[in-house]
């Protein structure tokens, strides 16, 4: 098959994730091959059928599906199974760096030890970088449907790993759990030395954004498409130049937006807001960054030099060394646009 010259294009963009659970990198296939070894049932009769479940209404109906699927996730060896596959994938789209998110609450509270997601993450990690020469940063996020208690303790667990995170967020059902609940975990995890993000605007309000910004002083905003409501929010947006790690095909899948042809990305970039592409839950989203990338183009009629700038943005929104960021906008800066 002749190469489609868009895609070529992307997948030789260098490119960084910056919003991705790696639960949600979860293929039907490795979830059917995790579920016999650990001798597991399955929900569903084939992979086929499992992969027809995936018609959502809203955010909700997935996260229900995803927190079902993370189930067959026991050992060591599955974390790292898990973490190499995606790594692998991300290598192939032209990937040099994700900064990847993990739920420990989906792990810890069916009794699998932190000790165990942690390390089998890290291990997959050290072996990305030395096998595929991807560079990659660990984030843990809260899950917002539970408690600050529960999110203080997740805390406490995690800080034996505390110099192999870089940062961490908030995730799961936005609507009614705005980002203010979590304001003092959040802090301290900053205290300690952590990046803060926060999921918000992907179903929730504009306020929900404000307060990530007024409130938690995040350094990033993941998703934040309804930020587009208010005019003063994109204005504060633009000025602090606040990185927005954006997932068109995820929206689509969740019905946050009905028609990629809708989709407020193109607009994001003309107003000068720092947008990125992401891929969120590819094995749910029926897509991984370069078909982010490639779909949201087509939609969009985003041009090449769109591109460079999505890919650029990737760059300056990671928790990178300045140099490393630096290196990668100088060969971002010598790619030809034609
Ligand atoms: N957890 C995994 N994917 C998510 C998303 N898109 N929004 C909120 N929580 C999530
Ligand atoms: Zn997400």
């Amino acid at each position: 098959m002749p190469l489609d010259p868009l895609e070529d294009f992307v997948r030789r963009l260098p490119k960084a994730e910056l919003h991705l659970h790696i639960e949600g990198t979860l293929e039907p296939e490795l979830m059917f091959a995790l579920a016999q070894r650990n001798g597991l049932p399955m929900a569903y009769p084939s992979v086929e059928a499992l992969r027809a479940a995936y018609d959502f209404s809203n955010l909700q109906d997935f996260l229900d599906i995803y927190y079902q699927g993370a189930a067959v996730l026991l050992t060591c060896e599955d974390f790292h199974d898990l973490g190499m596959a995606y790594f692998r994938r991300l290598a192939a789209d032209g990937g040099v760096h994700a900064e990847i998110f993990f739920d420990p609450q989906t792990h810890t509270h069916r009794g699998v030890g932190m000790d165990v997601v942690i390390e089998g993450l890290l291990s997959a990690m050290d072996a990305a970088e030395t096998s595929l020469g991807v560079t990659s940063r660990l984030i843990l996020c809260f899950l917002r449907h539970l408690d600050e208690a529960d999110a203080f303790a997740t805390l406490e667990a995690a800080k034996p790993w505390l110099s192999r995170l870089t940062g961490v967020g908030l995730d799961s059902s936005e609507l009614g759990h705005p980002p203010a609940k979590f304001a003092r975990v959040l802090a301290a995890a900053r205290d300690l030395g952590l990046k803060v993000m926060v999921h918000a605007g992907e179903e929730g309000p504009p306020d929900y954004v404000w307060e990530a910004v007024d409130l938690i002083k995040v350094d990033r905003i993941d998703h934040g498409n309804r930020a587009l409501e208010d005019d003063k929010l994109v204005r504060r947006l633009i000025t602090d130049q606040t990185t927005l790690t954006v997932c068109p095909l995820s929206n689509l899948k969740l019905c946050v937006v009905q028609d990629l042809r809708s989709h407020p990305l193109k607009k994001m970039l003309e107003l000068g807001l720092a947008a990125t592409v992401n891929s969120d839950d590819p094995a749910y989203f029926g897509g991984y960054i370069v078909d982010n990338y490639v779909e949201t183009a087509r939609a969009l009629s985003l041009s090449r030099s769109d591109l460079v700038q999505l890919a650029r943005n990737s760059f300056t929104g990671s928790f990178l060394p300045q140099a490393e960021k630096a290196a990668w906008l100088s060969k971002l800066d010598s790619i030809s646009l034609i």
